[in-house]
């Protein structure tokens, strides 16, 4: 798929910005802090309903605006769909597909689809695992639409069961009443349920990934892998990679862990626990990978990322947001070939020669908040 046109009112920098886009690679190309990761950041919102930069959205609402309106014309093959998501910080926000208000903003996810690869994303390597979680359910997502649904009800259910530990964890210190704990079984039941659910999903990801990683950060720094991405569940417990047996699993874990969890009045067991250790030959990358390396692999990882959504129908629009000045020549050339024949390309750069020669084609000057075609 590939985005037509782009329309931004109120976004981040934008009072109001239209952008026309051609398939094939287009360059934003000007000096820092002019809006260039403000165009990408939009079209990636409306992939994943978030930023890439922040987990709220009252920073992508102009400074002064009450909400922001992203719509976007998007085309898959013969058909085209326009989506529009209004922002509305602090309240719901609202969607519409093909001007019909009869959508969820959910419902938009899946119509959109992108690979964003952004200087932020080192910290998919050296940061905590959190990022590494939030990295597996966004490509969930990404390849079944559903798994939003999953992924809300896991948060609730999570909150919920957290909710009664908390006030089991206190009525226990002051010395009250212990509580009724069979209402803790039906929210571990829960929890074990669509946790199930998202850690199968996660384990179908990670076998179908790593063999793709691998061959990316071959391609990108020859000789200096392998690759290896190793899930590391919250508990010992945790091994199946079926959704029954994980189901299981998860309610023995839970019982294991339960005596503890009442003590400290949270949720110890689950998906929203779990790391994905990367391995760079026999060490984990991070705290022993270098810089480059730890770059290499977050890239590999968007690549790969890239190849499979690419294998599995409607192409995800690439967006490469100021990374070849990151890059050393040969890797930038590499890099470039590997993307060049994409669907659709958003790159961003600060100046016309970060943007590599093989990746000519639409340039847009961005340059006090105006974008214009050169
Ligand atoms: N909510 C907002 N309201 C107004 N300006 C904003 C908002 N968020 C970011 N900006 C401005 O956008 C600019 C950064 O844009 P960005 O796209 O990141 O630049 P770059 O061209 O370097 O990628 C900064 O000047 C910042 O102050
Ligand atoms: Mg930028």
């Amino acid at each position: 798929m590939h985005v037509t046109h782009l329309s931004l009112a109120d976004f981040r920098s934008y009072a109001r910005v239209e952008v026309p886009l051609d398939p094939g690679v287009t360059a934003f190309v000007g000096p820092n802090g002019q809006g260039k990761t403000n165009l990408v950041e939009a079209v990636g919102y409306l992939a994943t309903l978030g930023s890439h930069r922040v987990s709220s959205d009252a920073p992508l609402v102009r400074m002064g605006a009450e909400r922001a309106v992203i719509r976007a014309a998007v085309r898959q093959g013969e058909r085209q769909q326009l989506i529009e998501l209004e922002l509305n910080p602090g309240k719901a926000n609202r969607a519409r597909i093909n001007r019909s208000s009869q959508v969820r903003p959910r419902d938009v996810l899946g119509i959109v689809r992108t690979v964003l690869f952004a200087p932020e994303d080192l910290a998919l390597v050296k940061g905590d695992p959190g990022e590494r979680r939030r990295f597996l359910d966004e490509l969930i997502t990404a390849r079944s639409p559903r798994m939003a649904g999953v992924r809300s009800d896991y948060d609730r259910v999570l909150k919920q069961r957290n909710t009664l530990l908390k006030s089991a964890a206190l009525a226990r210190r002051h010395g009250g009443r212990s509580m009724d704990l069979s209402t803790l079984d039906v929210w571990d039941q829960h929890l074990a349920r669509v946790g199930a659910e998202l850690l199968a999903q996660r384990f179908d990801l990670i076998a179908i990934l790593q063999p793709l990683a691998d061959k990316a950060y071959e391609q990108l720094a020859p000789g200096g892998g392998p690759l290896a991405l190793d899930y590391k569940p919250s508990s010992p417990e945790i091994e199946g990679h079926a959704r029954e047996e994980l189901y299981e699993q998860l309610i023995a874990a839970l019982e294991a862990a339960r005596k503890q969890e009442i003590e400290r009045g949270v949720t110890l067991v689950g998906p929203h626990r779990d790391d994905l250790v990367l391995k760079l030959g026999q060490l984990p990358a991070k705290g022993y990978a270098s810089h480059g390396e730890s770059w290499s692999y977050a890239l590999a990882l968007r690549l790969a990322s890239y190849d499979l959504l690419r294998a599995e129908g409607n192409e995800p629009v690439l967006v490469l947001d100021d990374v070849f000045a990151e890059l050393d020549a040969r890797r930038r050339e590499r890099l470039a070939e590997l993307v060049a024949p994409g669907e659709q390309v958003l790159v961003t750069a600060a100046v016309d020669d970060d943007v590599p020669g093989v990746l000519a084609g639409t340039r847009y000057a961005v340059s006090e908040g105006t974008v214009e075609r050169v």
